[in-house]
């Protein structure tokens, strides 16, 4: 992916050829948990596919990303949908959570931003995000996943080798994804709603909410 943001002007095309035309309908699904009046954080908010759709049920989104051309691209959508009201976005990384005040957001969402994430700051991610959520506020993710049996990961290589290969031709992107990101959720003190994987296990679609013990 971060090729692809290399050249954001393709990335839109780009997604869609990775995930064979079903981003669309994985935003949408995503944005079913979002409610009319919502405050939302978006998460590596990229091209803004994701946050539109939210402001399309009635949210106002803060959408921070470290690209600034992707956020261009973002900008340009908002303005084209008259959204720049509703739609604030920010250049910042994940490491700069901590500006945001404790329990400012009833939804934070994410979508492929995590698989880019180094390890320890996935895992500062999730602890800011369950800061700035409010009490029993839902943690909205979809991204990339591993496998967990052998046959799926022989399966999703064999699978997605050509994919890969092809799209990278078409938009010099590459691709990286997550692991175990359910059993991090539920040891950053959130409480899983619902897992959805596709069957190759390949995509991870999950709803968690900022559980009400607070960790020790
Ligand atoms: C694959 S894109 C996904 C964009 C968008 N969420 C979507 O679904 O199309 C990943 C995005 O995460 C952003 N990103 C990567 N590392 C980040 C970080 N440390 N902090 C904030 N954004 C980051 C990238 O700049 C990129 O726009």
């Amino acid at each position: 992916m971060k090729v692809l943001e290399s050249s954001p002007h393709r990335y839109d095309k780009g997604i869609r050829i990775l995930t064979l035309g079903k981003i669309d309908e994985i935003y949408d699904r995503l944005v079913e948990n979002i409610d009319k009046g919502d405050h939302v954080l978006d998460i590596g908010c990229g091209t803004g596919m994701l946050s539109v759709r939210a402001i399309n049920k009635g949210a106002s989104v803060v959408g921070i990303d470290i690209n600034p051309q992707m956020l261009e691209i973002a900008s340009k959508r908002a303005e084209q949908l008259d959204y720049q009201a509703e739609l604030e976005l920010l250049e910042m990384g994940v490491a700069e959570m901590d500006g945001f005040e404790d329990s400012s957001f009833d939804k934070v969402m994410s979508s492929l931003c995590f698989s880019e994430l180094p390890e320890y700051e996935l895992e500062y991610t999730l602890i800011q995000t369950r800061r700035v959520l409010k009490e029993e506020g839902l943690f909205i993710i979809g991204d990339e996943n591993k496998p967990r049996t052998l046959i799926k990961k022989i399966l999703n290589f064999l699978i997605r080798f050509p994919l890969v290969l092809i799209t990278y031709i078409l938009t010099q992107t590459t691709t990286s994804a997550l692991y175990n990101l359910d059993l991090k959720l539920q040891s950053s003190g959130f409480e899983l709603i619902s897992v959805r994987n596709n069957k190759l296990e390949n995509f991870i679609e999950i709803i968690a909410r900022k559980s009400k013990e607070s960790l020790s």
